[in-house]
């Protein structure tokens, strides 16, 4: 029923939907359904005895400061830490160039404050990741987008898209939410100096980097960037803005995320934090730190490694075992992800309403594309929330679905 406060809202909130994914996982929590449509991590390996001891010292040793209001810019040993663990990557950050985020999807929205004026055109990937969309279209975000494929993002279409003048690209190298696919490194070389050439800043955007199961990790756009600044004309300001998150390392309900960015980008994001939420939580960042402290973060990282790469391959061994040929899939190296593209004659909204009679969820692709509507034959699929037999008996009903879909194209209604 439409009350008088529709007619209140400002004209930014007409562009917001709320988030199909939101809405598709209300439909999937009944227990007997086997959910691949969210993005949750597997709660099983939540580190929790650690953290109830991490609270208790926290409690016991600085309670008063871990409950006190903080700074914006964010707990200083945590930045400290964040920047030590980036070096490994080759992100050569101080901890003065980290900005704490409550998650890494505020740092979407701080960046869309930061960036987007109405009209914007912001580049991103088809598909992207859906949170971005949502965090970008408030501020009156237009979009221009470039398909990826098993490599990524396409970067011989990137020219053409990168003359329509955007404001910046938004770009996932690490096995990308949806496509699970990752940027090859010659593409990004070819990304970084197009985004150079254009003068197109990129928002490098990678919750998934540390989820790596097999392969080499390959440098971050923010390092390339760095490189090849250095090699032209000594240091200068980075074309480069790096997004990552505690989210699937150790825990979503933390809300702990970060950025890296230039010190003139920085000082910006704070004063727009102020505006958001003053600063993210203390206890959570203080907590989070004396979880992750002492080598603890790589010790879990591994152990997360290790299930997820069994989940990956009991899904992929799924897939082949009960899917149709015609149907395709891509094979990620790391992160939460798989994307499987169906035949044309299957329409995957009307899939999805036939999988849940199945007591199977998945999200259908067409949510993550900015531009177009491409996404009617794709579904995104998650194989880190449950274990491998689990796993195997929602693909084979899954299947059951998909073959149903393809005998009898015409869309089914509930
Ligand atoms: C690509 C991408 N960016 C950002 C986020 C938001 O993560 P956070 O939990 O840190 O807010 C997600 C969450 O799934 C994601 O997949």
């Amino acid at each position: 029923m439409s009350t008088p406060w529709i007619h209140r809202f400002a004209k930014r909130t007409k562009a917001i939907k709320s988030s199909v994914i939101r809405e598709l996982l209300k439909l999937t929590q009944r227990p007997e359904v086997i959910s691949f449509a969210g993005g949750l991590p597997a709660p099983e390996l939540f580190p929790i005895e650690r953290f109830q001891q991490a609270c208790q010292r926290v409690l016991a040793e600085k309670a008063t400061s871990a409950l006190q209001y903080g700074t914006t810019e964010g707990y200083a040993p945590l930045r400290e830490m964040i920047a030590q663990n980036m070096a490994r990557y080759g992100i050569v950050a101080a901890a003065d160039n980290v900005l704490i985020t409550s998650g890494s999807q505020q740092a979407l929205d701080l960046i869309g404050k930061l960036l987007i004026n109405p009209g914007d055109r912001v580049l991103v990937e088809a598909p992207t990741y859906l949170g971005a969309l949502q965090a970008f279209d408030v501020y009156g975000a237009e979009y221009a987008s470039v398909p990826i494929d098993d490599n990524g993002v396409q970067t011989e279409r990137l020219e053409e898209a990168l003359r329509c003048g955007p404001k910046f690209m938004y770009i996932l190298p690490n096995f990308q939410n949806p496509g699970g696919v990752t940027l090859a490194e010659g593409r990004r070389h070819q990304l970084v100096l197009l985004a150079e050439r254009y003068g197109i800043p990129i928002i490098e955007d990678d919750p998934y980097g540390q989820l790596r199961y097999e392969g080499e990790h390959l440098p971050p756009l923010i390092v390339i960037d760095r490189e090849n600044l250095q090699r032209d004309d000594g240091y200068r300001l980075g074309n480069v803005i790096y997004l990552s998150t505690f989210s699937k390392t150790l825990a979503p309900g933390l809300r702990l995320g970060w950025i890296v960015a230039p010190p003139d980008v920085i000082t910006k994001l704070v004063q727009l934090k102020q505006g958001a939420d003053l600063h993210t939580s203390t206890w959570a960042q203080v907590v989070a730190y004396e979880v992750a402290c002492d080598g603890f973060l790589d010790e879990h990282v591994r152990k997360i490694r290790q299930v997820y790469r069994e989940r990956r391959d009991a899904m992929l061994a799924a897939l082949e075992e009960f899917f149709p040929p015609e149907v395709t899939w891509t094979h990620p190296a790391g992160g939460l992800f798989l994307w499987v593209t169906l035949p044309e004659d299957v329409e995957c909204n009307a899939l999805f309403a036939d999988a849940l009679r199945q007591d199977v969820a998945f999200v259908p692709g067409d949510s993550f594309y900015a531009t177009g509507d491409e996404g009617g034959r794709h579904m995104r699929l998650n194989f880190s929330n449950a274990p491998p037999e689990q796993i195997r008996e929602g693909i084979r009903r899954l299947s059951i679905a998909v073959r149903s879909h393809m005998k009898r194209p015409q869309p089914i209604t509930v």
